[in-house]
């Protein structure tokens, strides 16, 4: 429990954490780019993002986008948080909220990109809604991405895949690729190598790391699947 307070602290005083009780929280959807990063590069989420894999080795990679890692566990994004500010990543946030309530924190077309890794896959029907794939969430994310903008999922899970890929023909959505087996596809290159650290533990009990990305649009142009 100490740990844990000790991380709410550190949370409360550093410049990279968006929480509530600080004054940003309310006033930073629609000016990531100049209240929070002063610039105007690129933005990418990652949703589900616990201890940030993906939003910090993404802001490493990339010094020219800004990365914002998503979750409502302060003492995930702590990890995350300290390892950007002991780093000097500079283009790195991190927002602590109900995805859920995504929209009240990023304007209409704020966001390019968006990351969802290893969701939790509920996989009881009665918490489909609840499904970060969900069609609810689907709509979510389009009102935040600019046109055009990609979203990439990153799953153990072969329901929560399957479900993802049905919900997403459902929608007519064509701009889609996607992999059962990422680390046997020539779609391998897209994750950057980066592996968060519920992936580490999957495939330490020998799962097959599942991976697609598409544009949720609806106008989306026919791209192939492989
Ligand atoms: C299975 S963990 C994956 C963490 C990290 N992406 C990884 O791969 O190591 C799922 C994460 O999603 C977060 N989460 C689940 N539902 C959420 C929600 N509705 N809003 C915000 N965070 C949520 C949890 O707090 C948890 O950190």
């Amino acid at each position: 429990m100490r740990k844990k307070l000790q991380r709410f602290y550190d949370n409360a005083q550093s410049r990279n954490v968006i929480e509530p009780d600080k004054p940003i929280y309310k006033a930073i959807k629609g000016k990531w780019r100049s209240l929070q990063f002063k610039n105007q590069h690129p933005i990418v989420v990652e949703l589900a993002c616990g201890k940030g894999a993906y939003t910090v080795q993404l802001a490493a990679l990339f010094p020219d986008k800004n990365l914002i890692g998503v979750d409502i566990k302060g003492a995930r994004i702590w990890v995350g948080s300290r390892y950007a500010t002991a780093n000097k990543l500079e283009n790195v946030a991190f927002l602590r909220t109900n995805i859920e309530q995504v929209d009240q924190f990023f304007e209409e077309n704020e966001v390019d990109e968006l990351w969802i890794t290893f969701p939790d896959p509920r996989p009881r029907k009665r918490d489909e809604k609840r499904r970060l794939t969900s069609p609810l969430f689907l709509n979510l994310y389009r009102s935040i991405l600019r046109p055009g903008g990609i979203v990439h999922l990153k799953t153990d899970n072969a329901m929560l895949f399957a479900y993802t890929i049905e919900t997403l023909h459902a929608q007519n959505i064509k701009q889609l690729v996607y992999t059962e087996d990422l680390y046997q596809s020539n779609l391998l290159e897209n994750h950057y190598g980066i592996q968060t650290p519920y992936e580490k533990r999957f495939l330490e009990q020998g799962k097959k790391i599942k991976y697609l990305c598409f544009v949720p649009s609806w106008k989306a142009a026919l791209v192939s699947s492989s």
